[in-house]
Protein backbone atom coordinates (compact mmCIF):
# COMPACT_ATOMS: atom_id res chain seq x y z
CA UNK A 1 0.00 0.00 0.00
CA UNK A 2 1.12 3.67 -0.54
CA UNK A 3 1.27 5.31 2.61
CA UNK A 4 1.13 9.00 3.62
CA UNK A 5 2.32 10.53 7.21
CA UNK A 6 1.67 14.02 7.76
CA UNK A 7 3.39 15.49 9.90
CA UNK A 8 7.42 15.50 10.58
CA UNK A 9 8.59 15.55 14.18
CA UNK A 10 9.93 12.74 16.83
CA UNK A 11 6.30 11.11 16.73
CA UNK A 12 6.12 10.62 13.18
CA UNK A 13 9.48 9.58 12.97
CA UNK A 14 8.45 6.63 15.04
CA UNK A 15 5.20 5.99 12.57
CA UNK A 16 7.08 5.85 10.04
CA UNK A 17 9.67 3.42 11.11
CA UNK A 18 7.00 1.46 12.84
CA UNK A 19 4.87 0.84 9.52
CA UNK A 20 8.16 0.50 7.68
CA UNK A 21 7.82 -2.87 9.64
CA UNK A 22 4.32 -3.98 7.90
CA UNK A 23 4.50 -6.20 4.81
CA UNK A 24 1.86 -3.82 3.74
CA UNK A 25 3.85 -1.18 2.95
CA UNK A 26 5.05 -0.71 -0.17
CA UNK A 27 5.59 3.21 -0.95
CA UNK A 28 6.03 5.61 2.06
CA UNK A 29 5.86 9.18 1.87
CA UNK A 30 5.98 11.69 4.78
CA UNK A 31 4.89 15.34 4.58
CA UNK A 32 6.92 17.73 5.80
CA UNK A 33 8.72 14.77 7.38
CA UNK A 34 12.77 15.06 8.36
CA UNK A 35 16.12 13.56 7.72
CA UNK A 36 15.14 10.41 10.20
CA UNK A 37 11.90 9.87 7.99
CA UNK A 38 13.98 10.75 4.84
CA UNK A 39 15.64 7.77 4.98
CA UNK A 40 12.93 5.62 5.30
CA UNK A 41 10.99 7.13 2.57
CA UNK A 42 10.12 10.17 0.58
CA UNK A 43 9.85 13.47 1.88
CA UNK A 44 7.04 15.79 0.71
CA UNK A 45 7.66 19.74 1.17
CA UNK A 46 4.00 20.13 2.10
CA UNK A 47 3.26 22.04 5.86
CA UNK A 48 1.22 19.83 8.29
CA UNK A 49 -1.20 22.12 7.97
CA UNK A 50 -1.84 22.88 4.28
CA UNK A 51 -4.91 20.91 3.94
CA UNK A 52 -5.87 21.38 0.23
CA UNK A 53 -2.04 20.58 -0.83
CA UNK A 54 -1.91 17.04 1.36
CA UNK A 55 -5.22 16.35 -0.59
CA UNK A 56 -3.94 17.26 -3.55
CA UNK A 57 -1.02 15.08 -3.19
CA UNK A 58 -2.85 12.23 -1.76
CA UNK A 59 -4.92 12.14 -4.73
CA UNK A 60 -2.11 12.88 -7.69
CA UNK A 61 0.04 9.83 -5.67
CA UNK A 62 -2.52 7.82 -5.66
CA UNK A 63 -1.75 7.39 -1.72
CA UNK A 64 -4.09 4.10 -0.09
CA UNK A 65 -4.14 5.33 3.44
CA UNK A 66 -2.92 8.35 5.16
CA UNK A 67 -1.64 8.40 9.05
CA UNK A 68 -1.76 12.23 10.29
CA UNK A 69 -0.08 13.18 12.93
CA UNK A 70 -0.39 16.04 14.80
CA UNK A 71 -3.82 17.99 16.03
CA UNK A 72 -3.02 20.98 13.54
CA UNK A 73 -4.94 19.14 10.48
CA UNK A 74 -7.08 17.09 12.31
CA UNK A 75 -8.73 20.28 13.88
CA UNK A 76 -8.91 21.74 10.39
CA UNK A 77 -10.97 19.02 8.81
CA UNK A 78 -7.74 16.90 6.72
CA UNK A 79 -9.46 13.72 7.70
CA UNK A 80 -13.13 14.53 6.12
CA UNK A 81 -11.44 15.53 3.33
CA UNK A 82 -9.58 12.61 2.38
CA UNK A 83 -12.12 10.68 3.37
CA UNK A 84 -14.62 12.79 1.18
CA UNK A 85 -11.97 12.27 -1.80
CA UNK A 86 -12.43 8.36 -1.19
CA UNK A 87 -8.75 7.94 0.53
CA UNK A 88 -9.22 5.86 4.01
CA UNK A 89 -7.23 8.21 7.08
CA UNK A 90 -6.17 7.63 10.32
CA UNK A 91 -7.62 10.37 12.36
CA UNK A 92 -10.13 11.74 13.93
CA UNK A 93 -12.93 14.32 12.13
CA UNK A 94 -12.91 17.39 12.73
CA UNK A 95 -16.32 16.48 14.81
CA UNK A 96 -14.47 14.36 16.93
CA UNK A 97 -10.84 16.57 16.94
CA UNK A 98 -12.83 19.02 19.03
CA UNK A 99 -12.19 16.56 21.81
CA UNK A 100 -8.93 18.36 21.72
CA UNK A 101 -9.04 21.55 19.84
CA UNK A 102 -11.66 23.03 21.86
CA UNK A 103 -10.81 22.98 26.24
CA UNK A 104 -14.68 24.12 26.76
CA UNK A 105 -16.09 21.31 24.62
CA UNK A 106 -13.60 18.59 26.12
CA UNK A 107 -14.40 19.97 29.46
CA UNK A 108 -18.74 20.43 28.94
CA UNK A 109 -18.11 17.10 27.60
CA UNK A 110 -16.77 15.08 30.31
CA UNK A 111 -19.04 17.35 32.72
CA UNK A 112 -22.55 15.93 30.48
CA UNK A 113 -21.05 12.38 30.70
CA UNK A 114 -19.45 12.07 34.00
CA UNK A 115 -16.33 11.63 33.25
CA UNK A 116 -13.46 12.39 36.15
CA UNK A 117 -12.47 15.78 35.99
CA UNK A 118 -11.21 18.59 37.76
CA UNK A 119 -13.77 21.56 38.35
CA UNK A 120 -13.85 24.31 36.07
CA UNK A 121 -16.00 27.31 34.48
CA UNK A 122 -15.87 28.51 30.86
CA UNK A 123 -16.06 32.07 30.12
CA UNK A 124 -15.86 34.20 26.94
CA UNK A 125 -14.35 37.46 26.24
CA UNK A 126 -15.96 40.49 27.94
CA UNK A 127 -16.51 38.13 31.08
CA UNK A 128 -13.40 38.81 32.56
CA UNK A 129 -14.90 40.19 36.00
CA UNK A 130 -17.39 36.88 36.00
CA UNK A 131 -13.88 34.68 35.58
CA UNK A 132 -12.01 36.71 38.11
CA UNK A 133 -14.63 36.29 40.61
CA UNK A 134 -14.94 32.76 39.90
CA UNK A 135 -11.04 32.01 40.31
CA UNK A 136 -11.46 33.34 43.43
CA UNK A 137 -13.52 31.46 45.20
CA UNK A 138 -11.09 28.12 44.10
CA UNK A 139 -7.94 27.74 46.75
CA UNK A 140 -4.84 28.21 44.52
CA UNK A 141 -2.74 28.00 43.04
CA UNK A 142 -4.86 28.78 39.54
CA UNK A 143 -5.28 26.99 36.32
CA UNK A 144 -6.08 29.12 33.33
CA UNK A 145 -6.40 27.43 30.09
CA UNK A 146 -6.78 28.70 26.53
CA UNK A 147 -9.59 27.24 24.80
CA UNK A 148 -8.31 26.41 21.39
CA UNK A 149 -5.04 25.18 20.25
CA UNK A 150 -1.80 27.16 21.67
CA UNK A 151 1.49 24.70 20.56
CA UNK A 152 1.21 23.43 23.87
CA UNK A 153 1.31 26.91 25.58
CA UNK A 154 -2.04 27.81 26.58
CA UNK A 155 -2.21 26.78 30.30
CA UNK A 156 -1.21 28.86 32.60
CA UNK A 157 -0.40 27.72 36.17
CA UNK A 158 -0.80 31.07 38.47
CA UNK A 159 0.46 31.19 42.08
CA UNK A 160 -1.23 34.17 42.90
CA UNK A 161 -4.76 35.62 42.35
CA UNK A 162 -2.87 38.76 40.39
CA UNK A 163 -1.31 36.46 38.33
CA UNK A 164 -4.80 34.73 37.51
CA UNK A 165 -5.80 38.22 36.63
CA UNK A 166 -3.54 39.26 34.16
CA UNK A 167 -3.69 35.90 32.96
CA UNK A 168 -7.32 36.45 31.98
CA UNK A 169 -6.76 39.68 30.54
CA UNK A 170 -3.76 38.45 28.31
CA UNK A 171 -6.20 35.92 27.06
CA UNK A 172 -9.57 37.43 26.71
CA UNK A 173 -8.49 41.40 26.19
CA UNK A 174 -4.73 41.38 25.22
CA UNK A 175 -5.29 38.31 22.86
CA UNK A 176 -2.23 36.53 23.61
CA UNK A 177 -3.03 33.45 21.78
CA UNK A 178 -5.26 34.76 19.04
CA UNK A 179 -8.71 33.47 18.45
CA UNK A 180 -7.41 30.32 20.98
CA UNK A 181 -8.35 32.59 23.44
CA UNK A 182 -12.08 33.38 22.68
CA UNK A 183 -12.71 32.03 25.73
CA UNK A 184 -10.44 30.21 28.59
CA UNK A 185 -11.27 27.41 31.02
CA UNK A 186 -10.41 28.47 34.92
CA UNK A 187 -10.19 24.94 36.83
CA UNK A 188 -8.94 23.73 39.94
CA UNK A 189 -5.42 22.67 40.60
CA UNK A 190 -5.47 18.90 41.10
CA UNK A 191 -2.25 17.69 42.73
CA UNK A 192 -0.25 14.45 41.74
CA UNK A 193 1.56 11.97 39.26
CA UNK A 194 0.20 12.52 35.40
CA UNK A 195 -0.28 9.90 33.54
CA UNK A 196 -0.25 10.19 29.26
CA UNK A 197 -2.91 6.81 28.06
CA UNK A 198 -3.27 6.49 24.53
CA UNK A 199 -5.62 4.11 22.76
CA UNK A 200 -6.35 2.97 19.60
CA UNK A 201 -10.41 3.79 18.90
CA UNK A 202 -12.45 2.77 15.66
CA UNK A 203 -15.26 4.35 16.89
CA UNK A 204 -16.58 2.10 19.48
CA UNK A 205 -13.64 -0.12 20.35
CA UNK A 206 -11.25 1.13 22.79
CA UNK A 207 -7.69 -0.49 22.71
CA UNK A 208 -5.20 0.55 25.47
CA UNK A 209 -1.64 1.39 24.81
CA UNK A 210 0.86 0.98 27.79
CA UNK A 211 0.76 3.39 29.87
CA UNK A 212 3.65 6.21 29.69
CA UNK A 213 4.97 9.30 31.53
CA UNK A 214 6.74 12.66 29.64
CA UNK A 215 9.09 15.01 30.92
CA UNK A 216 7.77 18.40 30.34
CA UNK A 217 9.86 20.91 31.73
CA UNK A 218 13.53 21.70 30.51
CA UNK A 219 14.99 20.85 33.79
CA UNK A 220 15.89 17.95 36.02
CA UNK A 221 13.36 17.54 38.59
CA UNK A 222 10.84 19.08 36.84
CA UNK A 223 12.32 23.00 37.04
CA UNK A 224 12.29 25.47 34.79
CA UNK A 225 9.69 25.76 31.98
CA UNK A 226 7.74 23.66 29.62
CA UNK A 227 8.69 22.19 26.52
CA UNK A 228 7.01 19.82 24.23
CA UNK A 229 8.46 16.98 25.70
CA UNK A 230 12.20 15.88 26.90
CA UNK A 231 11.76 12.60 27.36
CA UNK A 232 9.70 9.52 28.19
CA UNK A 233 9.13 5.71 29.31
CA UNK A 234 6.95 3.00 28.81
CA UNK A 235 5.73 1.43 30.71
CA UNK A 236 5.35 3.70 33.63
CA UNK A 237 4.97 2.09 36.85
CA UNK A 238 2.90 4.52 37.70
CA UNK A 239 0.42 3.18 35.55
CA UNK A 240 -0.51 0.00 37.62
CA UNK A 241 -2.93 -2.84 36.43
CA UNK A 242 -5.59 -0.92 38.88
CA UNK A 243 -4.88 2.51 37.49
CA UNK A 244 -4.99 1.38 33.59
CA UNK A 245 -8.24 -0.52 34.41
CA UNK A 246 -10.15 2.68 36.03
CA UNK A 247 -8.78 4.68 33.62
CA UNK A 248 -10.28 3.28 30.46
CA UNK A 249 -13.35 1.82 33.09
CA UNK A 250 -14.42 5.84 33.73
CA UNK A 251 -12.73 7.77 30.95
CA UNK A 252 -11.24 6.35 27.76
CA UNK A 253 -14.34 3.74 26.58
CA UNK A 254 -17.12 6.24 28.20
CA UNK A 255 -15.78 9.00 26.41
CA UNK A 256 -15.87 7.07 22.94
CA UNK A 257 -19.19 5.86 23.41
CA UNK A 258 -20.03 9.01 23.98
CA UNK A 259 -18.69 10.27 21.11
CA UNK A 260 -20.28 8.04 19.07
CA UNK A 261 -23.32 8.93 21.38
CA UNK A 262 -23.39 12.45 20.23
CA UNK A 263 -22.65 11.59 16.66
CA UNK A 264 -18.98 12.44 16.84
CA UNK A 265 -17.60 8.80 16.57
CA UNK A 266 -13.83 9.34 17.41
CA UNK A 267 -11.45 7.14 15.45
CA UNK A 268 -7.28 7.29 15.48
CA UNK A 269 -5.73 7.81 18.83
CA UNK A 270 -7.34 9.14 21.80
CA UNK A 271 -5.14 10.43 24.35
CA UNK A 272 -5.71 10.49 28.02
CA UNK A 273 -3.26 13.49 30.04
CA UNK A 274 -4.16 11.68 33.13
CA UNK A 275 -3.40 13.01 36.90
CA UNK A 276 -3.37 10.47 39.32
CA UNK A 277 -5.19 12.19 42.14
CA UNK A 278 -5.59 9.79 45.74
CA UNK A 279 -9.62 9.36 44.44
CA UNK A 280 -7.95 7.44 41.48
CA UNK A 281 -7.55 8.94 37.97
CA UNK A 282 -8.75 12.15 36.21
CA UNK A 283 -8.92 13.59 33.42
CA UNK A 284 -6.82 16.65 33.11
CA UNK A 285 -7.06 16.78 28.98
CA UNK A 286 -7.37 15.05 25.87
CA UNK A 287 -5.62 14.53 22.84
CA UNK A 288 -6.96 13.45 19.60
CA UNK A 289 -3.51 12.32 18.71
CA UNK A 290 -0.60 9.72 19.31
CA UNK A 291 1.22 12.27 22.12
CA UNK A 292 4.95 12.98 21.53
CA UNK A 293 7.42 11.98 22.69
CA UNK A 294 5.13 9.32 24.29
CA UNK A 295 5.17 7.51 20.68
CA UNK A 296 9.08 7.11 20.54
CA UNK A 297 8.43 5.37 24.01
CA UNK A 298 5.27 3.58 23.16
CA UNK A 299 5.71 2.39 19.49
CA UNK A 300 9.03 0.00 19.95
CA UNK A 301 7.03 -1.74 22.18
CA UNK A 302 4.28 -3.30 19.75
CA UNK A 303 5.37 -6.67 18.51
CA UNK A 304 1.87 -6.75 15.68
CA UNK A 305 1.46 -4.88 12.39
CA UNK A 306 0.93 -1.20 13.44
CA UNK A 307 -0.52 -0.56 9.59
CA UNK A 308 -3.25 -3.72 10.38
CA UNK A 309 -4.22 -1.89 13.41
CA UNK A 310 -4.61 1.43 11.66
CA UNK A 311 -6.86 0.12 9.26
CA UNK A 312 -8.90 -1.42 11.18
CA UNK A 313 -9.45 1.53 13.48
CA UNK A 314 -10.27 3.42 10.04
CA UNK A 315 -12.59 0.54 8.56
CA UNK A 316 -13.87 -0.38 11.97
CA UNK A 317 -13.25 -3.98 13.17
CA UNK A 318 -10.65 -2.90 16.14
CA UNK A 319 -11.83 -5.65 18.58
CA UNK A 320 -10.73 -8.50 16.23
CA UNK A 321 -7.33 -7.19 15.60
CA UNK A 322 -4.50 -8.51 17.93
CA UNK A 323 -2.00 -5.76 19.90
CA UNK A 324 0.79 -7.95 21.42
CA UNK A 325 2.63 -5.67 23.75
CA UNK A 326 6.40 -6.73 24.08
CA UNK A 327 7.19 -7.74 28.18
CA UNK A 328 10.00 -4.66 28.12
CA UNK A 329 10.22 -1.37 29.10
CA UNK A 330 11.50 1.67 26.57
CA UNK A 331 12.83 4.71 27.28
CA UNK A 332 13.37 7.64 25.01
CA UNK A 333 15.79 10.64 25.87
CA UNK A 334 15.50 14.15 23.98
CA UNK A 335 18.42 16.13 22.98
CA UNK A 336 17.31 19.66 22.16
CA UNK A 337 19.19 22.39 20.64
CA UNK A 338 20.59 25.17 22.33
CA UNK A 339 17.87 28.13 23.72
CA UNK A 340 15.40 25.68 23.49
CA UNK A 341 12.33 26.11 24.89
CA UNK A 342 12.45 30.43 24.39
CA UNK A 343 14.23 29.79 20.82
CA UNK A 344 16.57 27.19 18.58
CA UNK A 345 19.60 27.00 17.65
CA UNK A 346 19.34 25.06 14.15
CA UNK A 347 21.62 24.20 11.38
CA UNK A 348 24.30 22.51 13.52
CA UNK A 349 26.18 19.95 12.75
CA UNK A 350 24.81 16.28 14.00
CA UNK A 351 27.67 13.88 14.69
CA UNK A 352 27.81 10.41 15.78
CA UNK A 353 24.52 8.86 14.71
CA UNK A 354 26.35 5.80 12.91
CA UNK A 355 28.24 5.26 16.25
CA UNK A 356 24.96 4.23 17.86
CA UNK A 357 24.14 0.87 18.43
CA UNK A 358 22.23 -1.05 16.46
CA UNK A 359 19.77 -1.55 19.08
CA UNK A 360 19.88 1.92 20.25
CA UNK A 361 16.78 4.22 17.65
CA UNK A 362 17.69 7.49 16.93
CA UNK A 363 14.15 9.21 15.98
CA UNK A 364 14.78 12.48 14.57
CA UNK A 365 12.31 15.48 15.73
CA UNK A 366 13.39 18.30 14.19
CA UNK A 367 16.50 17.50 11.64
CA UNK A 368 16.96 18.08 7.78
CA UNK A 369 19.77 17.57 5.64
CA UNK A 370 21.85 20.43 4.35
CA UNK A 371 23.07 20.78 0.90
CA UNK A 372 26.29 18.59 1.48
CA UNK A 373 24.05 15.43 2.72
CA UNK A 374 24.94 16.27 6.31
CA UNK A 375 22.29 15.48 9.31
CA UNK A 376 21.88 19.06 10.80
CA UNK A 377 19.65 20.32 13.73
CA UNK A 378 16.37 22.06 12.05
CA UNK A 379 13.93 22.32 15.36
CA UNK A 380 13.78 22.92 19.44
CA UNK A 381 14.10 19.13 20.13
CA UNK A 382 16.35 17.39 17.55
CA UNK A 383 16.89 13.95 18.39
CA UNK A 384 14.97 11.57 20.55
CA UNK A 385 17.38 8.59 21.39
CA UNK A 386 15.72 4.95 22.23
CA UNK A 387 15.84 1.78 23.60
CA UNK A 388 14.07 -1.34 24.32
CA UNK A 389 15.08 -3.60 27.48
CA UNK A 390 14.08 -6.25 29.75
CA UNK A 391 14.11 -3.42 32.35
CA UNK A 392 12.76 -0.09 32.81
CA UNK A 393 16.44 0.69 34.20
CA UNK A 394 18.44 -0.85 31.26
CA UNK A 395 16.50 0.73 28.75
CA UNK A 396 17.43 4.18 30.40
CA UNK A 397 20.78 2.99 30.82
CA UNK A 398 20.96 2.27 27.05
CA UNK A 399 19.23 5.07 25.87
CA UNK A 400 22.03 7.45 27.60
CA UNK A 401 24.35 5.55 26.33
CA UNK A 402 23.39 6.29 22.98
CA UNK A 403 23.06 10.23 23.97
CA UNK A 404 25.99 9.86 25.38
CA UNK A 405 27.54 8.89 21.32
CA UNK A 406 25.85 11.45 19.52
CA UNK A 407 26.64 15.29 19.98
CA UNK A 408 25.78 18.79 17.98
CA UNK A 409 26.77 22.06 19.25
CA UNK A 410 24.59 23.63 22.15
CA UNK A 411 23.20 20.26 22.69
CA UNK A 412 20.77 20.13 25.96
CA UNK A 413 19.10 16.96 27.31
CA UNK A 414 17.64 15.76 31.25
CA UNK A 415 19.51 13.41 33.41
CA UNK A 416 16.76 12.31 34.94
CA UNK A 417 14.16 10.54 32.27
CA UNK A 418 12.55 7.84 34.22
CA UNK A 419 14.54 8.67 37.17
CA UNK A 420 10.94 8.72 39.75
CA UNK A 421 9.80 5.21 38.72
CA UNK A 422 13.39 4.00 39.32
CA UNK A 423 13.84 5.51 42.27
CA UNK A 424 10.36 4.89 43.93
P1 LIG B 1 -2.90 20.23 29.47
O1 LIG B 1 -2.42 20.80 28.17
O2 LIG B 1 -4.34 20.47 29.77
O3 LIG B 1 -2.46 18.82 29.70
O4 LIG B 1 -2.04 21.00 30.57
C1 LIG B 1 -0.64 21.05 30.50
C2 LIG B 1 -0.07 20.74 31.86
O5 LIG B 1 -0.60 21.64 32.82
C3 LIG B 1 -0.45 19.37 32.37
O6 LIG B 1 0.40 18.38 31.89
C4 LIG B 1 -0.32 19.57 33.86
O7 LIG B 1 1.03 19.49 34.26
C5 LIG B 1 -0.79 20.98 34.05
N1 LIG B 1 -2.21 21.01 34.40
C6 LIG B 1 -3.26 21.10 33.56
N2 LIG B 1 -4.42 21.10 34.22
C7 LIG B 1 -4.11 21.01 35.52
C8 LIG B 1 -4.87 20.96 36.73
N3 LIG B 1 -6.21 21.03 36.71
N4 LIG B 1 -4.22 20.84 37.89
C9 LIG B 1 -2.87 20.80 37.92
N5 LIG B 1 -2.10 20.85 36.84
C10 LIG B 1 -2.69 20.95 35.64
N1 LIG C 1 3.46 14.77 25.34
C1 LIG C 1 2.31 15.56 25.40
C2 LIG C 1 1.58 15.68 24.13
O1 LIG C 1 1.88 15.04 23.15
O2 LIG C 1 0.63 16.44 24.09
Amino acid sequence: MKILIVGGGGREHALAWKLRQSHLVTELYCAPGNAGTGGLGVNVPIGAGDVPALVGFARQKGIEFVVVGPELPLTLGLADRLTAAGIPTFGPTQAAAQLEGSKAFAKDFMARHRIPTAAYAVFQAGREREAKAFAAALPGPWVVKADGLAAGKGVLICATMAETAKAIDDILVRQAFGAAGASLVIEEYLTGQELSLMAFADGKTVALMPPAQDHKRIYDGDQGPNTGGMGAYAPAPAGTPAVVAQAHREILLPAVEAMAAEGRPFQGVLYAGLMLTEKGPVALEFNARFGDPETEAVLPLLEDDLLEIMLACAAGGLERMPQRWREASCATVVMATAGYPAGSQTGDIIRGLDRLPADVTAFHCGTAVDGQGRVVTAGGRALAITAVRPTLAAATAAAYQGVDAVEFAGSQHRRDIARRALTS
